[in-house]
Formats: structure tokens, sequence, C-alpha cells
């Protein structure tokens, strides 16, 4: 019989509950969400978006579909990498779309001055993506998957967007694979991260459910099978900071 609840952090909730309460996560924290990530992560995660951006290797002309986006981080990070690539070799510029399910974090991340009109936003659920077949180049997720309630279907509507020969990355907390780090990491997780939340957004209970999420994942192997099971060839991952966080990546071939 088919499982009809699902884990949101350590509560156990009906599956239909999922989708509105991680958009009510997101709505509380978008205001301070850029902020609250340089502090919970003392500025770690720039470094992981970097080197995430130089394995996507950005090129020009290519369109780029970051799912979860949010604020645009790394949707920019896109089209800044590959907009040296042009000024130096020459070609059009690439197109990045930001998708996600969350109004407020789209609109949290809007700047005239940084944005430009090859990027665009669009509202949109992982799980449903208004995009057209084989239409990416690349596509990317951060810190995204963890919150979509039907992962394996997300993964599937991703292999559908991307163009053959596509790329697809997501980058996603992990699991430290050495036992010291992992007591150091789940020390300050459980024991600062919310209380960071309520000083600076005000909100503690979102950073318990970021916490517990995380601790809820599958582990890099588990997650690279589901990876390869929805359709994604050459699938592969790296981890960063030891394990905190993980990049994993597969071509639609
Ligand atoms: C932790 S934030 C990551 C934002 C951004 N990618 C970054 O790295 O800074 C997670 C984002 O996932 C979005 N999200 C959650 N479930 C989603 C879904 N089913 N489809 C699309 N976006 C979703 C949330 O609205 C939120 O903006």
């Amino acid at each position: 019989m088919k499982k009809n609840t699902i884990d949101f952090g350590y509560q156990e909730i009906p599956v239909e509950e999922k989708k509105e309460r991680v958009k009510n996560v997101f709505n509380s924290v978008a205001g301070k969400y850029d902020l609250m990530n340089d502090a919970m992560s003392f500025g770690v995660h720039r470094l992981w978006k970097n080197l995430t951006i130089t394995k996507i290797n950005p090129q020009p002309g290519e369109i780029l579909i970051d799912v979860a986006g949010g604020t645009g981080d790394l949707a920019r990070r896109f089209l800044k990498r590959a907009e040296a690539v042009r000024v130096r070799r020459g070609g059009s510029s690439a197109t990045a779309h930001i998708c996600d399910i969350n109004d407020q974090m789209l609109l949290a991340g809007i700047d005239q001055i940084k944005d430009k009109d090859n990027l665009s936003r669009v509202c949109g659920d992982a799980q449903k993506l208004p995009f057209s077949d084989n239409y990416a180049d690349a596509l990317s997720i951060a810190f995204g998957i963890r919150n979509v309630t039907d992962r394996q279907a997300a993964l599937k509507q991703f292999f559908r967007v991307l163009k053959p020969g596509g790329r697809m990355f997501v980058l996603e907390f992990s699991t430290p694979k050495d036992k010291n780090l992992r007591k150091i990491y789940d020390s300050y997780s459980f024991n600062f991260i919310p209380k960071i939340g309520n000083f600076l957004a005000g909100d503690a209970d979102s950073y318990q459910y970021l916490v517990e999420s995380i601790r809820k994942f599958p582990k890099q192997n588990e997650f690279s099978n589901m990876i390869v099971e929805s359709g994604f060839s050459n699938v592969s991952y790296r981890d960063f900071s030891g394990g905190i966080a993980t990049l994993y990546w597969g071509w639609k071939i």
C-alpha cells in the first residue's frame, strides 16, 4: 500500500500537506534569506556555489533553468561566468530562468541593478516544471530538492526539460562521513542555527525544520541512485567541506 505520510523535518505529516508547509517556511524567511545564509554558513555557501558554477562550466548562448532558485544567487553566478567567457571568445549571451514555487522568495531576490534582461523568474513547482521538453542546456537546483515532496518526480522533470546532452547539478546539504566532524556539525546545527534564525529572522521553527530536513535527506549513494533511476547517465558526486554539502551531477545522454 502507498505510504500517505511524509517527513517534514522530524514530523510525519500527510503527503498533501508538505508543499504548503514548505511554502510557509520560505514565506516566513524570504526577506532575511540571504542574510541568514551568510550567517549560518559563515559565508561558506558562496564557496560551494562557486564550485558548483565551475563544474557547470557556463558557456555563451546556453540556457540554464535554476529550479528552487529562490533569490537568484546561483542563476546570477551562472550568467556572470558565461559572460566572462563570451567577452573572451565571443558568441551570444547566456539565459537563466529562476523557477521557484514561492513568489515571496522570487520577489525578495529582484534587484533592479544586478538583474539583466537575460534573467527571468517564474513561479513553478519542481514536480511540474513550466518548460517544454528538451529546452535547457543545464539545470541546477541548490538546497531545494530536500524540500520537494516527490523528489523522483522532480528528477524526471529535470530530465524532461534538458536537451539531449544537457547536464544537471544538484547541490544539497549532506551527511559528513567523519564521525567527529558529524558530532561538531550536529551540535552547531541543533544548538545554534534555530537561535540565529530567531535572532535574525524572528523564526526559530523554520530553521529547526532546516536542520531536521537535512538529517532526513538520503545519503550520497542513495540519492545518486535516484538520479540514475530518473534516466541520467555518468552520475557522480563530490562532497564539499567534509560532506556538509554535496554536489551531484548527471547527463541526459
Ligand atoms: C533553501 S532555499 C534555496 C534557494 C536558492 N537555490 C539558494 O541556493 O540560495 C529552497 C528554495 O526551494 C523552493 N522550493 C521548495 N519546494 C519547491 C518546489 N516543489 N518547487 C520549486 N521550488 C521549491 C523554496 O521556495 C525556496 O526558495
